[in-house]
């Protein structure tokens, strides 16, 4: 092996063309999954007061937005829903005439072209705002289960491509893939929210989506942000149950995990920005404290570079846009 002075690192440097060439990792189109909130209503488009150029969108916008997101030449979406009424058991969640099931079936009446995938959890539809049935403050593990099969269900009869729990209840992917299965949806992938740690940067999602807990935390089912093994044993359950891509989430400061569950496993790895991710860039950007759109860009190499093979990012729209300009 050279040394200096016969081996000079700068040599690839120096000449951008040759930068181009030797770049190891780039953003491309088809890494994206766009983030979308739905609400009950008509000619809604409520801005995201902690996530600027997020909103909450009626169907009819919804319908808008996936039409643009398509001409963006972003491959698809994951859907979350904010529905009309909230329950103990969060029935909207898992009703054929929910607001995800709605919106779903007039995507896929109106749009080709676009991957559907929709988030399965109770939180979002829960008066609690807890992820699961509660007894006393205790979240459920096995009555949730069920409950989450049905929503799962629902999606996959509404026209879902995808099915994503992010519950991180036990047990939950094997319920699932065994219900899709019962019912006829074997080509119905499950996306499994496989990593998901008790984070701080959900902060600004749990406007957008109003689902905080009206009590106490998430602590008792996602997981410490101190563990590496534990994730490695998460990401392994759900790969037995069936998942067929996994997640790691949050993904910018979890890019050791990303490169451990992608090299352990060498399953189709997806990473999620989150949104305190998202905000943290756009307000210092907002401040002219960072260059915002460098910085976009530099975050997601970092998660490709981990060894995502997908993020789900609230820039995919920026990102593609610039791709689209710069190529
Ligand atoms: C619901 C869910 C959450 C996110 C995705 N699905 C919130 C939570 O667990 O509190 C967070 C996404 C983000 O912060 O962008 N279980
Ligand atoms: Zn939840």
């Amino acid at each position: 092996m050279a040394i200096y002075p016969t081996k000079r690192l700068r040599r690839l440097r120096h000449n951008p063309l040759i930068r181009d060439m030797v770049r190891e990792t780039i953003i491309t189109k088809n890494d994206l999954i766009y983030p979308l909130f739905v609400v009950p209503g008509n000619g809604i488009k409520n801005p995201v007061k902690s996530m600027p150029g997020v909103y909450q969108l009626s169907i009819d916008n919804l319908i808008k937005e996936c039409e643009e997101v398509v001409s963006l030449g972003i491959p698809a979406i994951i859907l979350f829903g904010i529905p009309e009424h909230k329950d103990e058991k969060g029935s909207e969640a898992y009703d054929e005439n929910g607001i995800i099931q709605k919106a779903v079936r007039e995507i896929k009446a109106k749009i080709k072209n676009l991957v559907v995938i929709t988030d399965v959890c109770l939180c979002e539809y829960t008066s609690h705002g807890h992820c699961g049935l509660l007894n006393g403050e205790e979240i459920l593990n096995d009555e949730t289960v069920s409950l989450l099969a049905k929503e799962a269900i629902s999606h996959a009869e509404a026209g879902a491509d995808i099915i994503a729990p992010s519950d991180m209840m036990d047990g939950r992917v094997a319920a699932i893939r065994k219900s899709l299965d019962y019912k006829g949806f074997t080509k119905i992938p499950i996306m499994s929210y496989a990593v998901k740690y008790s984070s701080g940067y959900y902060g600004p999602f749990r406007d957008a989506a109003d689902s905080a807990p009206a009590f106490g935390d998430r602590r008792s089912h996602q997981m410490d942000i101190a563990n590496g093994d534990e994730a490695i044993r998460e990401a392994e359950s759900d790969v037995e149950e069936g998942a067929d891509i996994i997640m790691v989430k949050p993904a910018g400061p979890y890019l050791d995990i990303i490169r451990r569950v992608k090299e352990k496993f060498a399953m189709p790895t997806a990473a999620y920005q989150v949104s305190g991710e998202y905000s943290m860039i756009k307000a210092a950007a907002q401040n002219d404290w960072i260059d915002g759109e460098r910085v976009m860009l530099e975050s997601l190499t970092a998660i490709k570079r981990a060894g995502a093979d997908m993020i789900l990012t609230y820039f995919a729209k920026d990102v593609a846009q610039w791709i689209n300009s710069n190529n």
